[in-house]
């Protein structure tokens, strides 16, 4: 969604928040803007576009000023315009406010200051914050004036406000959308620290690591001197301090073309992250250290639903395969904007897990909450360490997998899949998994990286296949079983990077609608390894090529027979059936990426979607 930044300290502000602008690209990309107070006054630069178009629409000014927000922007209300980009200002032109999230009670709100003579200028629903504030703003009151407003917005916000008639402070507040505010270190002994707010680590990172995240219905009061957290209830608490474990490299592209063929490039590293001392192989074991509270009521535990969104959501596909089918486990997975309308009913011991890279996905968080409502058991699989579903769920795992900038995810999901399998093993050895099958799964997945590693190595090859392919119109991926999920993911990241027509199939479901479909013009990209359903596969692979469907199958090493059905072949190394998903996704990730470079697409920042859904 939406990046918000603001800076206070002694530095000029422009170049921090433009730093901090840029690295928060993945989140929104039509529109961004700043405000500065440059002499005692206000002064905003906005534009739509790229930050580019802003960085050329400062080009000629200068200022020194060392306050300042920053802005970019995911439209959800009013059209990526110039004038509906952040920071918006009430009528006074004195505040000035970014903010990240959505005013349900816009109408009202909009009717009401209308009424009493705001001029609102803009199509956003963020508008109104600055005439609120306006409202209750007598010159020397910002904070309060904020929390009046706040009084009324029914919604969710990470916001930042400041004022020229308050040049030594920015207010920020937060429900339902992240922020952190990073302390700096101090420029000289005795001197103030300067601090920047910002919704995403990522923007912190270059400045600082010693950070502190604010919780919902915190009040954040930030001085060049200072700050002060207000909790809900009015007291003062300024929250326990943290330590950023990210690299810096990781938000750079380090000599890679695009975020996305990075993060691909990491996932044998990303693998052996994911499972860093987490596996007991003598003792066909794993120790999970986040879920060690709560083992006994997982030993118990009679269900699992899974809730996600996206990409995050096809993990928690084969996480119910792999509960059920290893473990007889029942277990389902949710659409996470559905659970949390559709009035589930939990049987008790039921565990709900939430899977989220960002831990900021709006209707995850709403619907680990429904979850919790309805007295379940709620854990997480999150990669951002201290993000809100972190922090939310009772108990969980974290991936370990560094920044994930790149919009369409893909190391996050290869660790999902990583860390749902070592799921499997510790409730497994809780209930029927025996020693040595699981000494056998934790024995393959410590070859996963060098597999991995086999598969990367094959990028010139999909390149050409890619290219091959780019200029089609529809592909579609088939896959059974455990790969099914696959097939979905797969389908995924080529319609969200390339903006082909990708649909991802069950095989078997081909013969009941989309084989009407095929002809010469239609890819199909099987995914046929040598598993329990491989015949079966090849059975719907010989339906494809009777209609002259082209097929791309991805299968594993040695297999020939296959060269019979397929125009492209991708090798997958031989691993176990479970396992096949964690190795035959990355050929597709790859796939994606190399035809959506050969359509000349913005691969890492597809138009309309954004990184982190912060929005229902
Ligand atoms: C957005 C992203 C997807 C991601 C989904 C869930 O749609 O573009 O890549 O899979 O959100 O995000 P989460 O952070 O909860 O995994």
């Amino acid at each position: 969604m939406c990046g918000i930044i603001g800076y206070i300290g002694l530095k000029p502000s422009l170049p921090i928040l433009m730093d901090g602008l840029k690295r928060m690209e993945y989140r929104g990309y039509d529109s961004a803007g700043i405000a500065v107070i440059e002499n005692g006054q206000l002064k905003t630069v906005k534009k739509s576009g790229k930050l580019d178009a802003l960085q050329a629409a400062l080009a000629n000014q200068s200022f020194s000023s060392v306050i300042g927000l920053g802005h970019i922007r995911w439209a959800t209300h009013g059209a990526p315009t110039d004038l509906n980009a952040h920071p918006h200002s009430d009528c006074t032109g004195k505040i000035a406010i970014v903010h990240n999230g959505i005013i349900e009670n816009l109408a009202e709100l909009k009717a009401e200051l209308k009424a009493e003579g705001h001029e609102l200028k803009t199509a956003t629903d963020s508008e109104v914050f600055a005439h609120l504030i306006e409202k209750y703003y007598n010159g020397h009151n910002l904070s309060e004036a904020v929390l009046q407003a706040l009084t009324k917005v029914k919604g969710a916000y990470g916001l930042a406000v400041i004022s020229s008639s308050e040049p030594d402070k920015i207010v920020a507040a937060r429900l339902g959308s992240p922020l952190i505010l990073g302390i700096l270190p101090q420029d000289q002994p005795n001197q103030g620290n300067g601090y920047v707010i910002a919704s995403d680590a990522a923007a912190i990172l270059p400045f600082t690591k010693e950070v502190v995240y604010l919780e919902d219905n915190d009040l954040a009061i930030i001085t060049g001197e200072n700050y002060e957290i207000i909790e809900k209830s009015g007291k003062c608490n300024n929250h326990q301090k943290q330590h950023l474990d990210w690299d810096l490299t990781e938000a750079e592209k380090e000599g890679y073309p695009h975020f996305m063929l990075k993060e691909i490039m990491e996932e044998p590293k990303v693998v052996a992250d994911s499972m860093r001392g987490r596996l007991i192989p003598e003792q066909g074991k794993v120790k999970l250290g986040g879920l060690i509270d709560v083992l006994p009521q997982l030993k118990s535990a009679r269900r699992i639903i899974f809730v996600a969104c996206g990409t995050a959501h096809y993990a928690g596909r084969i996480g119910e395969y792999l509960m059920e089918s290893q473990l007889g486990l029942p277990a389902e997975v949710e659409y996470a904007s559905e659970f949390r309308y559709n009035e589930s009913v939990l049987e008790p011991g039921t565990v709900v897990i939430a899977i989220s890279q960002s831990g900021e996905t709006a209707d995850t968080l709403a619907a680990i909450r429904q979850a919790k409502k309805l007295g379940a058991l709620v854990l997480g699989i999150v990669n951002v360490v201290g993000s809100s579903i972190a922090r939310e769920t009772t108990a969980g795992v974290y991936n370990h997998v560094g920044l994930e900038i790149s919009v369409a995810s893909t190391k996050a999901f290869v660790s999902q899949l990583v860390i749902l399998v070592l799921l499997t093993i510790l409730l497994g050895r809780q209930r029927n998994l025996s020693e040595d099958k699981a000494k056998e799964i934790i024995s393959e997945l410590e070859n996963l990286p060098d597999k991995i590693k086999q598969i990367l190595e094959q990028r010139d090859i999909i390149e050409t296949i890619a290219k091959k392919y780019a200029q089609r119109n529809n592909i579609i991926f088939i896959g059974r079983k455990i790969n099914y999920p696959i097939a979905l993911e797969g389908a995924l990241k080529l319609k969200e990077i390339s903006y082909l027509h990708a649909e991802g199939y069950p095989a078997g479901e081909l013969k009941h609608g989309p084989l009407a479909l095929i002809d010469a013009t239609w890819p199909v990209v099987a995914i046929a390894p040598q598993d329990s359903v491989y015949q079966k596969n090849l059975s719907n692979l010989q339906e494809v090529k009777a209609r002259d469907g082209q097929i791309i199958a991805i299968a594993t090493a040695g297999d020939e027979a296959i060269k019979e059905l397929a125009k492209e072949v991708i090798y997958l190394p031989k691993t176990l059936e479970i396992l096949y998903p964690i190795l035959a996704v990355i050929p597709l990730q790859l796939l994606a990426y190399f035809i959506a470079k050969e359509r000349g697409c913005p691969i890492d920042q597809p138009r309309n979607l954004a990184k982190s859904v912060t929005v229902e």
